[in-house]
């Protein structure tokens, strides 16, 4: 079974060919370098350079796959092997996704295939099922066994959620507020750091001192399984205030912006405010992941997103695993935490296999739509 898979929700192109499970071919384009200067997504450039690129992404995932499976110049993988286009259809940047699912209608309808609609959360869940070209399961998990705890935790997300069996989502906890990597985005800004920040605090990071400065764990410690980030970007923006000699205690919140304060920070300094920052966020991902996991005895403790990348959240969430004796298995390699298309053929695998958002006639496929707020 041949999967092409899109994912546009937020500002990477990317296309994923799957064999199953297999992924023989996965083509991102990045457009970080032209939001960097803006410090975030612009929407509108997103979307643009989603409907430029998508084309020639399909046109270069088309050869890795003929690359890939070494097929000679008679027996040509085209367009025309696809069992069943995948697109995700939210969470994520309405415009944004909208180019995608554009793309996906298309396809589906020239060449007379169903499209399965994804969850790009889900997508992140099922990420670590994803196999090499070679079968080989990349995240050293052959299949799912239920009932399983994930967390997820990306730029817009941070959730709890128990999954009874597959697709059978509940979320039990989730932010409030802000999502994790938003707040070390927000704190990268602060730092002086590009956009998105995360790699790069977390490599400062390893660098600093965690116990240098001490932020608050907001909602840490109460009967939830909930978080909350915003406070803590707020905790860190008066710290950098008070090195920086800026700090005011009449300072109202609706009056602090984001002014380069980094200039005045030596290395030293930043590195610790970044390293303090980490142990925060993962002192409050590890305590509500474990209250979770003994509160719901799962088989599995699985996780995905954007900010698993960090070496030291991961260095943690194995350290809880091995305390709680659980199995835990994280998305390997990097690329498979952060957003990409490959998840998405992944989860759209499962959808195929237990019919679910599965269009098949042009009359169904016309009308999926875009769900910004999607929720699993
Ligand atoms: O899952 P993702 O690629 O996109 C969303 O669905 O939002 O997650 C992006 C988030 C960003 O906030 C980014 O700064 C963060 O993941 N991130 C990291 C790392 N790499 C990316 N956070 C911490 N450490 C990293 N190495
Ligand atoms: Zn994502």
């Amino acid at each position: 079974m041949k999967i092409l898979a899109i994912d546009t929700s937020c500002d990477d192109t990317s296309v994923a060919i799957l064999d199953g499970l297999n992924v023989i071919a996965n083509v991102f384009w990045s457009k970080v370098k032209v939001h960097r200067d803006w410090g975030g997504v612009v929407p509108n450039e997103a979307k643009r350079q989603h409907e430029e690129f998508l084309p020639l992404v399909i046109e270069e995932a088309i050869k890795q796959v003929n690359i890939s499976l070494n097929l000679d110049e008679k027996n040509l993988f085209t367009l025309n092997n696809i069992d069943y286009f995948a697109v995700t259809y939210g969470p994520g940047l309405a415009i944004a996704l909208e180019a995608g699912i554009k793309k996906a209608k298309d396809l589906a309808i020239k060449y007379h295939k169903p499209l399965v609609a994804v969850n790009h959360m889900a997508g992140h869940i099922y990420s670590v099922l994803a196999r090499d070209a070679a079968g080989k399961p990349m995240s050293k998990i052959e299949e799912f066994e239920f009932p399983i705890l994930a967390l997820t935790v990306s730029g817009g997300h941070t959730e709890i959620v128990l999954i009874k069996n597959h697709f059978d989502f509940d979320i039990v906890g989730q932010t409030v507020d802000d999502a994790a990597g938003e707040c070390i985005d927000k704190v990268g800004r602060i730092l002086g750091f590009g956009f998105p920040a995360g790699k790069e605090i977390d490599e400062a990071a390893s660098k600093g001192n965690s116990k240098a400065y001490k932020f608050p764990r907001p909602m840490a410690y109460d009967d939830t399984f909930n978080f909350s980030f915003s406070g803590l970007k707020t905790a860190v923006l008066y710290e950098v205030k008070k090195l920086t000699g800026e700090y005011s205690s009449n300072q109202s919140k609706r009056k602090i912006k984001f002014i380069d304060d980094s200039k005045k920070l030596s290395a030293e300094q930043i590195n610790d405010i970044a390293a303090s920052l980490m142990d925060a966020v993962i002192d409050c991902l590890v305590l509500k992941s474990k209250k979770a996991i003994l509160k719901h005895k799962p088989k599995m403790f699985v996780v995905g997103g954007g900010v698993i990348a960090s070496q030291a959240l991961r260095t943690a969430l194995i350290d809880l695993s091995k305390e709680l004796n659980i199995k835990f298995y994280y998305p390997i390699p990097f690329w498979l935490c952060t957003d990409n298309a490959a998840m998405i053929g992944v989860a759209a695998n499962f959808m195929i296999k237990n019919n679910i958002n599965i269009f098949k006639t042009n009359e169904e496929i016309i009308k999926i739509d875009r769900v910004p707020g999607l929720v699993l």
